[in-house]
């Protein structure tokens, strides 16, 4: 949830930390700092709250061409000058940067402080640093060993020492680190966000490793000191991906990506000869793909109200029992893993800790995951057996707009290759191809829905609660909905069934809370009309997401936005996209901060 950003070479470090931690800033940003290494000093400048802040109280000419920074989203202790980071060791020589979190950090606390340490901030990250502290004699990465040694938990750091002018040292456990490789300098970060404006070619590192990185290269080792050799990859996406193109927000910019970033998704994966899908990255051959009997999705957040609708796509295309369910509940329920039950992990970043560790729970078991992931090279990708990348372009906003629309995409291909490895007609594969085909059309014209879409944001953005529902496939759409007015309106919203508005929430129903109904032209769309019914009973307003042609809808709803039809389980793509906009124009009525909306982080690395 945190960033590192880490350099060492010939230039002045501040500058290049500085513009690190403004493209890590979307990863937390309630605090921030930077240590610089010069003449056997180490200087910490830190400042709560957003990078503004610590641009302020930096000094005009920062010297140090070694250095480290942090912009933090807080865990243990408030957002203060004295909880950011990096840390300083008591004796001012050693900087600590770290994401993650010491789970054993009270225990020692109180050990450290038994042996006379004396702490400055309330943070667990402190404890790294004096444990690095303890000892001087061994070499630094020897040291940050010896300290790991005693952590519980998880982290991704970076540490400098003013005895060690010359390297940076990074170790991982649980929250990423990678390399990246310049030309006479070395870059280190926790995001290629990052780095890619300085080189792409970078290595990562894996859990239980550790690297010396300096000028002109890294050495990389296991936690006992055994040499590793790693090759540097290339980064997929340029620099200039990750600008915002002259919008006020990555937000916006991140949903009218959606018609490219889908025609990426699908590029070169649909077979119009067989009417299927071609997922080379499965690592599955036709008849393993027969034996598979069940799947489960597995995710957080939008990431699993995506599985949810995978779920509907493979009962509904390939008829294998499949379900969805909250990777961290998954994993801590001691689930039955089975040779037989496919396993799909779906996430943006490909770091969130609860999907990685329910990967790591389910392949210990023997299980076979595959990973649905944008971020290539990610923590999920690799852990993966295999996988579809979406290919959505970086997504920055906190709120997933692009990454979640090309999940669907993707999962709709998985549905389809499982399908037709089964009985699904090809004649069935051919209408859905072309669906799939049309899609990219189908989110051109919902996206020139906005102007629309604005106006009833504009008409119910001061309500202080509304409802989202939807039956069936069209359910989904509504947890995703109200998910995404949630984080960037802080308008209260809830999803429900349809059919359970009138088991407990329609008590709720007033004439100041809008329902928002998922309404495509399903065999289910009688009885959501019916659901339609019993909030305007109430006199609460509805805002109704459908297809034209049916003027029952118009007849009673307050507000009616249109969107083409599509196959019924591709729905959920297209109506994604006024409910984003719909989202995003209550967030913008509001004055609400859009891509960095309070409490929350892209990508949650701590649990
Ligand atoms: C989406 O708008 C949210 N920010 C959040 O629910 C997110 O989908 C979730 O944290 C999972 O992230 P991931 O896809 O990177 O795993």
């Amino acid at each position: 949830m945190c960033g590192i950003i880490g350099y060492i070479g010939n230039r002045n470090a501040a500058p290049i930390l500085m513009s690190g931690l403004k493209r890590l800033e979307y990863r937390g940003y309630d605090s921030a700092g930077i240590a610089l290494v010069s003449g056997e000093t180490v200087r910490v400048h830190k400042a709560a709250g957003k990078l503004t802040r610590l641009e302020a109280v930096l000094p005009k000419r920062p010297g140090g061409k070694l250095g480290i920074g942090h912009t933090r989203w807080a865990t243990h202790g408030a957002p203060t000058d004295a909880n950011a980071h990096p840390h300083l060791s008591p004796d001012g020589s050693i900087a600590v940067a770290h994401n993650g979190i010491v789970e054993n950090a009270p225990a020692l606390r109180t050990r450290l402080r038994a042996e006379g340490a004396e702490f400055a901030s309330d943070t667990d990250t402190e404890v790294i640093v004096h444990l690095i502290a303890r000892t001087d004699e061994q070499p630094l990465e020897q040291r940050v060993r010896d300290a790991l040694a005693h952590v519980r938990g998880t982290y991704g750091i970076a540490v400098v020492d003013a005895a060690r002018p010359d390297c940076i040292v990074i170790a991982r456990k649980g929250s990423p680190v990678i390399i990246g490789i310049g030309d006479r300098e070395m870059f280190v970060a926790s995001d290629i966000a990052a780095l890619v404006r300085h080189t792409r070619q970078v290595v990562h590192l894996d859990d239980g490793e550790i690297a010396v990185v300096d000028a002109r290269g890294f050495r990389t080792m296991t936690m006992d000191a055994q040499p590793i050799s790693k090759s540097p990859a290339t980064v997929e996406w340029e620099d200039d991906a990750y600008e915002r193109d002259g919008h006020a927000h990555y937000m916006y910019k991140e949903i009218l990506d959606q018609r490219e970033a889908i025609e990426r998704t699908l590029g070169g994966r649909v077979d119009r000869r067989f009417h299927t899908a071609h997922l080379g990255g499965l690592n599955l051959d036709a008849s393993e793909l027969l034996e598979v009997k069940r799947v489960k999705l597995l995710g957080c957040g939008s990431a699993h109200y995506a599985g949810i609708t995978g779920a509907h796509l493979i009962e509904s295309l390939a008829r294998i029992p499949a379900s969805a369910e909250p990777a961290a509940e998954f994993r801590y329920r001691n689930p039955v893993i089975e040779r037989d039950t496919l396993y799909v992990a779906v996430s943006q970043s490909g770091e969130t800790i609860d999907t990685l560790m329910a990967v790591q729970e389910v392949r210990r078991c023997g299980g076979r995951v595959l990973g649905i992931v944008n971020v290539v090279g990610s923590s999920i990708a690799r852990e993966a057996d295999g996988g579809i990348y979406m290919h959505a372009g970086p997504e920055v906003a906190v709120a997933s707009t692009k990454a979640y629309t090309c999940s669907l995409v993707a999962l709709a291909l998985l549905a389809l290759q499982l399908g037709r490895s089964r009985d699904l007609s090809p004649e069935r594969g051919r209408q859905f191809v072309e669906a799939m085909e049309r899609l990219p059309a189908d989110i051109a014209a919902a996206l020139a829905t906005e102007a629309h879409v604005k106006a009833v944001a504009l008409r119910y953005a001061h309500c202080t609660s509304a409802f989202y529902i939807g039956r069936g496939p069209a359910f989904p759409i509504a947890l995703e909905g109200a998910q995404k007015l949630k984080e960037i309106s802080y308008i209260h919203a809830e999803a429900y069934p349809a059919s359970e508005l009138k088991h407990g929430p329609l008590a709720l129903i007033e004439p100041g809370v809008p329902t928002v109904v998922a309404l495509p032209h399903d065999a289910l769309l009688d009885k959501s009309i019916a659901s339609i019914e019993e909030v305007r009973a109430r006199h609460g307003p509805v805002i109704a997401v459908t297809h034209p042609g049916d003027e029952r809808i118009a007849e009673r709803a307050d507000a009616v936005i249109e969107v083409p039809r599509t196959e019924d389980m591709l729905n959920p793509v297209v109506m994604a996209i006024p409910l984003q906009l719909f989202a995003y124009h209550c967030a913008l009525a509001l004055g609400r901060h859009i891509d960095q909306p309070r409490n929350l982080a892209k990508s949650v690395t701590v649990e």
